[in-house]
């Protein structure tokens, strides 16, 4: 090894590394939650798709209450026996056939209480609410429980063909006098 020559210009001292500042990563999403935002985006789309599709159905086809026709034939008048209480049409009429020596009513099974639906007991010749109690005769007065008045009646008639025909959308009421009206007693 040779002695450095001490009369040689010291060699130039090696550039020292100059800091650079760190290149700025651009800001990236990560893929997990760009996948997460985009399944997000996407159930909120749907969702208000489906609601879209609910409202127009909705409109297409609107909630519509089927009743059943408010005049409705019921048999003949000699299929109900005098003093029997017919219960045929109770259910999808919501109508009882009472026969009396001179005639046929039609009553009303809506409760004047409070609207529930009262029954008809043969053994003690009344019709009883179960609900609150309310009594009422076979001719629809009422004569115990809360109820302030009697069973309606309906507009009672023999159609052409010789059947009873019973129109519901006109009531008579006991109190108000009504069921002096014709319409409302088929006399036989
Ligand atoms: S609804 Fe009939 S007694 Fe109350």
């Amino acid at each position: 090894m040779s002695k450095e020559d001490s009369t040689a210009p010291p060699k130039p001292a090696a550039p020292k590394p100059v800091a650079t500042a760190k290149p700025v990563a651009a800001k990236t999403v990560p893929r997990r939650s760009f996948l997460s935002w985009m399944t997000v985006a996407w159930a909120a789309f749907t969702a208000s798709m489906l609601a879209a599709a609910t409202a127009t159905t909705r409109f297409m086809f609107p909630n519509v209450l089927f009743e059943p026709p408010p005049t409705f034939k019921a048999g003949f008048p000699n299929e109900i026996q005098v003093g029997q209480v017919d219960e045929r049409f109770k259910q999808k009429n919501a109508v009882w056939l009472v026969r009396d020596p001179s005639g046929i009513y039609a009553l009303s099974t809506v409760c004047t209480h409070l609207g529930c639906t009262p029954n008809w007991l043969e053994a003690e010749q009344k019709f009883k609410c179960p609900c609150h109690g309310s009594g009422y005769y076979k001719s629809g007065i009422n004569f115990e429980g809360p109820t302030p008045r009697p069973l309606e009646r309906y507009a009672i008639s023999l159609a052409d063909d010789g059947q009873i025909l019973v129109d519901k959308s006109r009531k008579f009421q006991y109190e108000k006098g009504e069921w002096d009206n014709p319409a409302s007693f088929l006399k036989l």
